[in-house]
């Protein structure tokens, strides 16, 4: 990596330039930093929001082979461009990449605006993405502090308020705003957030091996693992719920794709729902199809169970063969119904629970 010249130099370096040459000796080799255009830093962003690097890599690839630019992501159906995100989970990100991928297209010549300001206006993009791509595709002088580089200032200044309030991130971005350096800004974004990665890791961080130990607050006084600060999270709650592999004489089995603003919208499933206080599964899943699809099933043998966790409860979804006792099935609180054979649902975009109720239906 080649950094611009920096013009100031003091016989002490500054957090800035420490940074910058641990960055260039220590920083990880990954796919989107081979090329930085604004629409590969606007992809891995949003792909790395709330997901770990080794689980983005292979999906950024796919993404960008599939779609290799906005005219490309904005042409594609939004069933494919969730079937390329299968997986990665927080799919109203992908559904919020391709209607601003066709927005863009529509309205601003193809390109991402420049500036922070104008970034943030878009869907999906908060102030630390709109920060990361204004900085590290555009040279923007503006910080970009997610999780990671919160816990490295916050041990570096050793902030003891709650980093979940937005009083202490807002106290932490205005940290992080002093100690950008004149030139490369984008590169000592990316290196603060490289460092929580790989270096200030939340457990167990490796200090002796830290460019900014010297500097640190929180290590001289032996703080390093009980920073930072946060409220203890509430117990997540847990949900039952029934899903209905509703089979037909053919072998086609019915699926349903839910609606675009809800949670997986967009994503297909076996109809179903969760389970309401003092019901059967068998009486969920009855109740379920009828309000969902309009028609009556009869419930049969259970087919598997799958646990499964989103960031704010848990779920066990009970899998049911079903069979269609009464009515033809139609959409009233769905965005669409098919009846498929087994082998065909692997084209459809799933959740990841219901991908292993299909895996099973297509294995036998
Ligand atoms: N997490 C968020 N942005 C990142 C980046 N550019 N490199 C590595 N990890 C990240």
């Amino acid at each position: 990596m080649v950094l611009e010249e920096n013009r100031i130099s003091s016989s002490e370096p500054t957090i800035a330039q420490r940074m910058l040459g641990w960055f260039v000796e220590h920083s990880r080799e990954l796919p989107w930093r081979r090329e930085r255009s604004p629409y590969r830093v606007w992809i891995s962003e949003v792909m790395l929001q709330q997901t770990r690097v080794d689980t983005v890599i292979p999906y950024y690839e796919r993404f960008l082979e599939r779609f290799p630019d906005i005219e490309a992501l904005a042409a594609a159906p939004l069933e494919d461009v969730l079937k390329v995100w299968e997986g990665l989970g927080y799919y109203a990100r992908a559904r919020r990449l391709h209607r601003t991928a066709k927005e863009l297209e529509r309205s601003a010549g193809g390109q991402l605006p420049q500036s922070s300001e104008q970034l943030e206006k878009l869907p999906g993009v908060g102030a630390y993405t709109a920060g990361a791509i204004a900085s590290m595709a555009f040279g923007e002088r503006v910080p970009a502090v997610d999780g990671n580089a919160r816990r490295v200032l916050c041990r570096v200044f050793a902030i003891r308020d709650d980093v979940t309030r937005s009083a202490t991130k807002r106290r932490v971005r205005a940290l992080a705003r002093e100690l950008l350096p004149s030139e490369n800004v984008g590169v000592f974004n990316e290196a603060v957030i490289e460092l929580g990665a790989t270096v200030c890791t939340p457990r167990r961080p490796s200090c002796s091996s830290c460019p900014l130990a010297d500097e640190c607050q929180a290590y001289a006084q032996g703080e390093q693992e009980e920073l930072p600060v946060r409220r203890p999270r509430r117990k997540t709650p847990h949900y039952d719920v029934a899903a209905a592999v509703t089979r037909r004489d053919d072998g086609a089995v019915l699926v349903a794709q839910r609606n675009v603003e809800d949670m997986l919208g967009g994503l297909w499933e076996f109809p179903g729902g969760k389970c309401e206080d003092g019901e059967t599964l068998k009486e969920c899943l009855a109740r379920e199809m009828e309000e969902e699809l309009g028609v009556t099933v009869g419930v049969g043998q259970r087919l598997l169970v799958v646990e499964h966790a989103y960031t704010h409860f848990r779920i066990t979804l009970h899998a049911y063969w079903c069979r269609l006792v009464h009515g033809e099935p139609r959409c009233l609180d769905c965005a669409a119904v098919r009846w498929v054979m087994p082998e065909a649902l692997s084209s459809l975009p799933m959740s990841v629970a219901d991908r292993k109720v299909a895996e099973m239906v297509q294995s036998g």
